[in-house]
This record gives C-alpha cells, sequence and structure tokens, in this order.
C-alpha cells in the first residue's frame, strides 16, 4: 500500500484534527557530531501542540474523534501526577467544548508544576487516586459519572489501545512521505516507549507500508519480554480495527529495556546528560522522564556499537517538556 492510500484508510476512522501537523524534520548535526558516529535527526513531535505538544496529539486524534461519534460529554482518563498523556488530553478535550475528569496517581502534590499546572489551567478536574491503583481508581471515577448520568469516553492509560495506536501509524505515512520529499533515508528510528501505543502503531505502519529499517523501542519502564508481546499485540489490534489482515509477534518488535535505572520517572546521569547535551549541542529541550531516557539510550547505543557509525537515524522527540520544570533541582 502507499502512503496516501493508507492516509485515506486511517480517514475512515473519523479522526478529529487537532495538532500542528505534518511536524518538523530537523538535523541534528552538532549532536551527531559529538556523538562521533550516525547521522542523526530528529521528528519534532515535541511541536504537536495542544498545551506545549507531544505524541498524545496524534493519539488523541483518534481518540477524540471515537468520543465524539459517541457523543460522549465527559473524558475521563489515567497517568502519573506528571503525565503528558493527561496534560494533553485535558487541553483536547477543552478545544474540543468537552468536560474533563483525570485521575491522577497517589496523593495532590504541595507545589502544583509541569503537567499537572497546566491540567489545571486548561480546566480538567482531577480526581486523586490515593491508595487505589489508577486502574481501579478510573473504573470507579468512570463509573461514578455514569451513575450521575454523564457519558464518559474512557481513554486508557497512555492512549494506548487499538484507536490511539492509530495516530502513531498515520505518522508513519507521515514521515515516509517526508523522507520522499527530501530525499532522505533513516535507516533506524529510535522512539520512547511506555505505554507501547507509540512504538506499535509505528510498527503498523511501517509493515503496511513496506519501511524496512529498525524502530527501536527504548522502554522506560517495562522489562523487554513482556513488553513486545504488549506492543505487538497493540499493534495487531491497530490492524485489526483497519481491516488489515496483519499479526505481529514479540520478535516483530525490537525494544531496549537497559535504562530502567530505579524506575519510572527516576531521573538519574543518563537523562541528565542527555538534557544537557541536547541543550547544549542544539538548543533542543529533552524532559526528564521520556526523552531524556530515550536519547540517553540512544547516545548508550551508539557507543556500544548497537546503532552502528555510518547508521541514519531519527529520533522521535514524543515531548514531555513541561515535566523539566517539575524537576528543576535535579537537573541542575
Ligand atoms: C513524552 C512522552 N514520550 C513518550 C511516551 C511513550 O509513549 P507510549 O506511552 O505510547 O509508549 C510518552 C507517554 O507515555 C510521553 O509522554
Amino acid at each position: 500500500m502507499n502512503a496516501e492510500e493508507f492516509q485515506s484508510l486511517l480517514e475512515s476512522q473519523h479522526p478529529q484534527p487537532l495538532g500542528h501537523l505534518p511536524t518538523p524534520l530537523e538535523s541534528l548535526p552538532r549532536l551527531s557530531e559529538r556523538l562521533g558516529g550516525p547521522t542523526i535527526w530528529v521528528k519534532r513531535d515535541d511541536l504537536t501542540g495542544l498545551a506545549t505538544g507531544g505524541n498524545k496529539v496524534r493519539k488523541l486524534t483518534f481518540l477524540m474523534g471515537e468520543a465524539l461519534r459517541q457523543h460522549a460529554d465527559v473524558v475521563i482518563t489515567t497517568g502519573a501526577q506528571q503525565s503528558n498523556h493527561a496534560r494533553q488530553t485535558a487541553a483536547a478535550a477543552a478545544k474540543l467544548g468537552l468536560r474533563c475528569v483525570l485521575v491522577l496517581r497517589g496523593d495532590p502534590p504541595a507545589d502544583p508544576q509541569g503537567n499537572y499546572l497546566l491540567d489545571r489551567v486548561v480546566g480538567a478536574e482531577v480526581r486523586w487516586a490515593g491508595e487505589r491503583t489508577i486502574f481501579d481508581a478510573l473504573e470507579q471515577e468512570a463509573a461514578a459519572l455514569r451513575a450521575e448520568g454523564a457519558h464518559p469516553y474512557v481513554i486508557p492509560y497512555g492512549g494506548s489501545n487499538e484507536v490511539g495506536v492509530l495516530g502513531y501509524a498515520a505518522a508513519m505515512a507521515e514521515v515516509l512521505l517526508q523522507m520522499r520529499s527530501l530525499v532522505l533515508y533513516f535507516d533506524t528510528m529510535v522512539v520512547a516507549s511506555s505505554s507501547g501505543g507509540t512504538q506499535a502503531g509505528l510498527v503498523l505502519g511501517a509493515r503496511a507500508l513496506d519501511y524496512d529499517g529498525r524502530i527501536v523501542g527504548i522502554s522506560i519502564a517495562e522489562p523487554a519480554a513482556p513488553f513486545r508481546a504488549h506492543i505487538a499485540e497493540l499493534a495487531s489490534a491497530g490492524a485489526s480495527r483497519l481491516g488489515l489482515p496483519y499479526a505481529f509477534a514479540p520478535d516483530d518488535v525490537e525494544v531496549y529495556a537497559d535504562y530502567l535505572g530505579s524506575g519510572y520517572g527516576v531521573m538519574s546521569n543518563l537523562e541528565r546528560e542527555a538534557i544537557h547535551l541536547a541543550g547544549r549541542t542544539e538548543g533542543l529541550l529533552v524532559d526528564p522522564v521520556y526523552t531524556g531516557r530515550a536519547l540517553g539510550g540512544l547516545m548508550d547505543l551508539v557507543r556500544r556499537g548497537e546503532i552502528r557509525a555510518g547508521a541514519r537515524v531519527l529520533f522521535w522527540h514524543t515531548g514531555g517538556t513541561p515535566a523539566l520544570f517539575a524537576y528543576a533541582p535535579q537537573i541542575l
């Protein structure tokens, strides 16, 4: 299938345009030189818009389209206190005139910062999970909304389901068209992978469009084996939603889980070094939780020769920059 045909197949899913697309491709010559290895470019999905930007805009294009199709009057989702997904869902809801309820992990912070601050600015109603898991809390709060007579559309953690993944299948079509028009080829793509929908969408788009390069996921929090299986399942579910006969297996998914450090959201030297290097060489902001870890992973894979010196690499910048402000003391 060619990119235009795939794009019209995706259009049949009633996406709701929300962001600034296509996002730019930029070369990173100074960072590439500093690493002494591959040529590195960045896909600026941190510039998608919606209360700063990030990868969730692309997923929400399809998720919000579905919410509107189902005549929902409120969207509800969940995440960590510094969830980029929550912030972008809240901004999308505001833009579409829908109510938004966010179920956030734990208890309210003493000092609202970063994403949580922006959630409040765009008018989200925040419910704290407290002692509950965010998954239980999401179900309970959605049930409470139904009991009030509302029609909630429930968006899972990270927006990663068979609808959300279509956003990054569409992104693959977008980037392949850009590569064609710029006469550029990337043999390796690197992306931060956490709830898995972004990488799953890229893998699905790659199968549909015959992209044969590597799609390297840097796991943010999950061990590799179950995570590869999960991403394969998401990609298969997205394919089946589009009526495509693809079944993905864990072997179709490349993940490095070497950078989990002390866990989700815990910054270490890996992220700190990436934040400062991207900032100082290219004026590019990466975040402490996702893109800092992914870029730190990319740098390490270059050092280890797992990404070879002659490779042409595209780093998907998936956003997350509001969290920089919440981590200020650990960054400096
Ligand atoms: C900035 C950023 N990058 C990457 C990811 C990972 O995307 P996914 O959850 O689709 O794997 C997320 C979301 O969790 C994110 O907020």
